[in-house]
């Protein structure tokens, strides 16, 4: 294969129909079992550029859910601001800010 100088080559993890869906069961074979398809291989990143976040994100994240109670900010007068969750798309996909209350749960 021929490769041009200066060419930028990058892999595809569009491989899941429906990608922006959230569906755990893709994950899951016919027995409950989980499959060997684990996306933490690809998501960080691959090789010598790979990542070194992984397993500082996995902190934050699980902390969060730890020690934080989520819920969606409220107007003036006390009502909910209902959102609906939306991306904005680019080489990363992020979510659109929304206002949110974290609480402490201790
Ligand atoms: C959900 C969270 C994150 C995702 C999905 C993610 C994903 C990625 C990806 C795809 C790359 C590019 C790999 C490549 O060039 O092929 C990258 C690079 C990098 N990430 Fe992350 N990352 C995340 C969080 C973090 C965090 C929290 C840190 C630091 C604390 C971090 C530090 C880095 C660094 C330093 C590189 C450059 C590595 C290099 O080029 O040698 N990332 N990340």
């Amino acid at each position: 294969m021929y490769i041009p100088k200066g060419a930028i080559i990058t892999y595809n993890t569009w491989r899941y129909p429906d990608v922006s869906r959230f569906i755990p069961e893709r994950f899951i074979d016919v027995n409950g079992a989980l499959t060997d398809d684990d996306p933490a291989q690809c998501v960080f990143g691959l090789g010598r550029r790979q990542s070194t976040g992984d397993a500082s994100t996995w902190f934050a994240i699980v902390a969060m859910l730890a020690t934080l109670d989520t819920s969606p900010a409220k107007d003036d007068q006390g009502k909910v601001i209902s959102f609906t969750p939306t991306f904005i798309a680019g080489v990363v996909r992020y979510l659109k800010l929304t206002r949110v209350i974290l609480s402490s749960r201790h």
